[in-house]
């Protein structure tokens, strides 16, 4: 049996990228796993799926989550021959005036569950498939009030891309995906302590279209999927400028 694994599939990015699976897919793949913790929300898109899926309620900050993954894919020992990553979140405002745990929630989620989900997953990987990691253009330098954050999905882009390496010997690519500001339920999250980024209203881009550009760069077996010239523009840069000065005129846009 071929799977396709799908976290933070509830919402935004990883309920895209379950739809875009299930029509791109129209042979390949016999089922799509579905996880994050919201069941009834998986349950609904799984009636929409025209593959047989399954939904799985599981909160990927806990460690008896692993176990269930781990259980299910021992019982039904799958080929899999997608893993989409996309369970994430973000608290924008400084740190020193944040709550700690959710500071530690964002590397525990981000870094830490997109990590152990991926060791769980490469067992069960087959040549000829496919990682796709959600990273964000956050990652591409320190960004003050937003520091764990962008802490975070610059770990996601960095073992991303070393993973993607790693793998070339047994055909299977990693693809770090790092949008912009996307038209999600993050910024629900994110802004919570009413606080908000000064580029989500410039530079604000379609979900299906981020997903869609990630799936033809992970199709087309690229390490990197980066939507629109701005962040595209904005990737360059930030590898040419110290960093220090982006951090200064970045604090005069706030
Ligand atoms: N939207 C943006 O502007 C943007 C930009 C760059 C990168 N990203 C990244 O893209 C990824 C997808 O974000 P999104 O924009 O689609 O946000 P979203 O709509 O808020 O979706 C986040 C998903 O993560 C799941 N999730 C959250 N906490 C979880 C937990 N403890 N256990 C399991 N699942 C959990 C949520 O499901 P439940 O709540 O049901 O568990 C939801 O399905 C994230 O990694 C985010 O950092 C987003």
């Amino acid at each position: 049996m071929n799977i396709a694994i799908i976290t933070g599939a509830s919402s935004g990015m990883g309920k895209e990228a379950a739809k875009q699976i299930d029509n791109i897919y129209t042979d390949g793949i016999d089922e799509i796993w579905l996880i994050a913790r919201r069941t009834s929300r998986l349950e609904n898109l799984s009636m929409c799926l025209k593959h047989k899926s399954r939904v799985f309620s599981l909160d990927l900050t806990r460690d008896s989550s692993f176990n269930e993954l781990k259980l299910a894919l021992n019982e039904h020992d799958p080929n899999v021959k997608m893993l989409v990553n996309a369970a994430g979140f973000g608290i924008i405002g400084d740190f020193i005036d944040s709550k700690y745990t959710s500071q530690s929630g964002m590397v525990r989620l981000n870094c830490e569950a997109l990590t152990k989900v991926t060791h769980i997953v490469l067992n069960y990987m087959v040549p000829d498939s496919r990682i796709i990691q959600f990273a964000s253009s956050a990652a591409f330098m320190p960004q003050s009030g937003f520091a764990v954050y962008a802490a975070s999905k610059a770990y996601v882009l960095s073992f991303s891309r070393a993973l993607n390496q790693e793998l070339k010997k047994y055909n299977i690519t990693v693809t770090a995906v790092c949008p912009g500001p996307v038209d999600t339920e993050f910024f629900d999250i994110a802004e919570k302590d009413n606080n908000s980024l000064a580029i989500k209203k410039y530079f604000m881009a379609k979900t299906k279209n981020v997903v869609k550009k990630a799936m033809i760069d992970s199709y087309h077996r690229k390490s990197v999927s980066i939507y629109s010239l701005p962040m595209q523009l904005f990737y360059i840069l930030a590898k040419m400028i110290p960093h220090e000065f982006l951090l200064k005129i970045m604090a005069l846009l706030k």
